[in-house]
């Protein structure tokens, strides 16, 4: 028969309705193993307190292992009764190994350093995973870098047509940012990796128990400064939630260049079968859902992330019930990231680009306007007269209906006498892209260089 954790001064059990808004099993049981793995850690420090004798020890670690197996195994679950995953899983250790020494183990922890430290131990884990799949997604837009290292396409602005640029420079772009995303999580973690146990419900433990020994058990960096602090912040979860929000931000910009990529209008890349969907009614249709998901997925882990500062702001030190709200946001997350990361690296790896077709339209709407400016002033032009001249060549060329290479000398010397037939040298889309070769730049050396660099983070990591 479950019973609640603190019965003692009660002369009534709860009311229906107090039970079923207290219950948190349905999410936190996702907590268990942690729990669990904080409980063996606590039954340690007890007996090095003097607090569990050796044979008290051992039958306690017998009996959470046994929990542990029929948890994992499924054959342990929580009941209605139990309020939350701490109560289960005590009923559990006292169905195992009896009541007298399973009513031992909750000496000097209250649930309120439990939950703050499960939930760190619990995201720490995540942070890793999901950089694992952050990277999958790196690594399946570096296969499509190091298949088109020199295709060019249209560099935008504005979305409107600006420089030309090439095809791997862009999708290297978007590496940049998740690998950002990546070094995020792994700075969090240095703040994630302090362990509130031993903070107890809010002032400490008073049983001679060794919180940097828990800590140390559990692959925590530290324990808590503050007992106040360890039970009551939750920082860790929303910098947590910013970071793998700012992720779905960063992937919700690659699904939006797929969406259009595959346009008809843009038509520079196909889905392949296995990453898109049909219509119902359309025969025809193929569409981009896994970009649509990622995109709109991308606004719920935003939601998450302003939920969860809206829950914390403003409360009084040191715990209150209302924390309880702080994990299924950040589960939320995490359980979309999961879906979403695979699902990406998936497309991206499989799209088909039609790299003719991005070269053709890589000098359309006079990308190469600039290069003109820049030739000027290489002649020793001033920057100022140079863009003026080179926007006259762009008029000029868009009234005739021709590209700025068609324009005639007697033209090029009209908008300006320093305007000789050799500008026409500038004048390509690889040379234009070959000028630009800075660090940083999109010339085919820069990229490849910074493809390495790449290359070579994702291995250390
Ligand atoms: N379920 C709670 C939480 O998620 C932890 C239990 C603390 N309960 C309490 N009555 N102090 O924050």
């Amino acid at each position: 028969e479950p019973t609640a954790l603190w019965g003692g001064r009660f002369a009534s059990g709860p009311a229906e309705a107090m039970s079923a808004l207290s219950l948190s099993t349905h999410f936190d049981w996702r907590l268990a193993h942690h729990d669990i793995a904080g409980s063996r850690a606590h039954a340690r420090v007890l007996h090095r307190a003097g607090l569990l004798t050796d044979s008290e020890l051992s039958g306690m670690l017998t009996a959470l292992d046994l929990l542990e197996n029929d948890v994992a195994a499924g054959t342990f679950t929580p009941v209605v009764a139990d309020e939350d995953v701490h109560t289960a899983l005590e009923r559990g250790l006292i169905e195992r190994a009896g009541t007298e020494l399973g009513g031992k183990l909750r000496a000097g922890r209250s649930r309120n350093d439990q939950i703050a430290t499960l939930f760190r131990m619990w995201l720490r884990d995540a942070a890793r995973h999901l950089s694992g799949g952050v990277l999958d997604v790196v690594e399946a837009l570096l296969h499509q870098a190091q298949l088109h290292p020199e295709a060019p396409m249209p560099g935008r602005t504005h979305l409107q047509h600006a420089q030309p640029i090439l095809l791997a420079h862009h999708l290297l772009a978007h590496t940049q940012a998740l690998l950002r995303d990546v070094d995020r999580l792994r700075d969090w973690d240095k703040r994630a990796a302090v362990s509130p146990y031993g903070s107890g419900a809010l002032a400490g433990s008073s049983l001679g128990l060794d919180p940097a020994a828990i800590a140390e058990e559990l692959g925590f960096d530290a324990p808590a400064e503050n007992s106040l602090d360890g039970t009551s912040s939750r920082d860790f979860a929303a910098e947590f939630a910013f970071a793998v929000a700012m992720l779905g931000v960063n992937l919700s910009r690659i699904a939006e260049d797929v969406i259009l990529w595959c346009t008809a209008e843009f038509s520079y890349a196909r889905l392949h079968d296995s990453w898109s969907t049909g219509s119902s009614i359309m025969p025809q249709k193929k569409n981009p859902d896994v970009a649509e998901l990622a995109r709109g997925k991308s606004g719920r882990l935003i939601g998450n992330l302003a939920g969860l500062l809206a829950t914390l702001k403003a409360q009084p030190m040191a715990y209150n019930r209302d924390l309880q709200e702080d994990k299924e946001p950040v589960f939320d997350s995490v359980d979309q990231l999961q879906l979403v990361l695979p699902a990406m690296a998936g497309m991206i790896a499989t799209l088909d680009f039609d790299t003719d077709r991005m070269a053709e339209l890589a000098p359309a709407g006079f990308t190469l306007a600039t290069d003109i400016a820049e030739w000027l002033v290489r002649q020793g032009v001033p920057f100022r007269v140079a863009h003026e001249a080179a926007g006259d060549c762009v008029r000029r060329a868009e009234a005739r209906g021709v590209g700025l290479d068609e324009l005639t000398d007697a033209e090029f010397a009209e908008v300006d006498p320093a305007l000789t037939p050799q500008v026409r040298e500038v004048l390509t889309v690889a040379g234009s892209i070959a000028s630009r070769d800075a660090h940083g730049g999109t010339a085919p050396a820069r990229v490849a260089e910074q493809r390495d660099r790449v290359v070579r983070r994702v291995e250390e990591y």
